[in-house]
């Protein structure tokens, strides 16, 4: 059985997967809208990353025996500046996402709620690859800066991205 306070955590942070699934299907369109069809292919793919990652925890909630509460999904924003400024705001939000997950796995810690203690280290681990691949596209971007070839050859090389659906939701989607 869940206790209360980490169940209404676990609830906020399917709210925020969702929100981030909702900001990256956002950004998909914007790159679409600004000729990247490569790059919105990438924020796409996230897209559904979110919503697994949503996914694992409503399975944990259910999987305790908790209540799941699903709150409104706040509006995103619809427009940036650039290709480097989407890239710099996916950075911005999953370092925020990773506080949120810190400060889950420090409550479950807390409240010596070890199971969640322990569903939560795929998500640390999870954490810093999302911080690394925005970080290495925004590396990119500034390296690239405005050359039409390399921006040309970099939504190439993101729109290949495939997808593959997170371990812990591997037969349980
Ligand atoms: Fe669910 Fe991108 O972290």
């Amino acid at each position: 059985m869940l206790n209360a306070k980490i169940e209404k955590a676990i609830n906020g942070q399917i709210n925020a997967e969702l929100w981030s699934a909702y900001l990256y299907l956002s950004m998909a369109a914007y790159c679409h809208k600004i000729g990247q069809p490569g790059m919105a292919k990438w924020f796409e793919t996230q897209f559904k990353e979110e919503q697994d990652h949503a996914k694992i925890f409503y399975n944990y909630i259910v999987a305790r025996g908790g209540v799941v509460t699903l709150k409104a999904i706040d509006k995103v924003p619809t427009t940036w500046k650039s290709t480097l400024d989407v890239f710099e705001s996916t950075l911005a939000h999953e370092e925020k996402v990773t506080s949120l997950i810190n400060d889950l796995y420090a409550l479950a810690e807390e409240e010596k709620d070890y199971a969640t203690v322990s569903m939560l280290k795929w998500f640390i681990d999870e954490q810093t690859e999302e911080e690394e691949n925005a970080q290495t596209i925004i590396d990119n971007l500034k390296m690239i800066k405005d050359n039409g070839y390399g921006l040309y050859m970099l939504d190439k090389e993101l729109g290949a991205r495939t997808y593959t659906v997170p371990s812990p939701l591997a037969g349980k989607e």
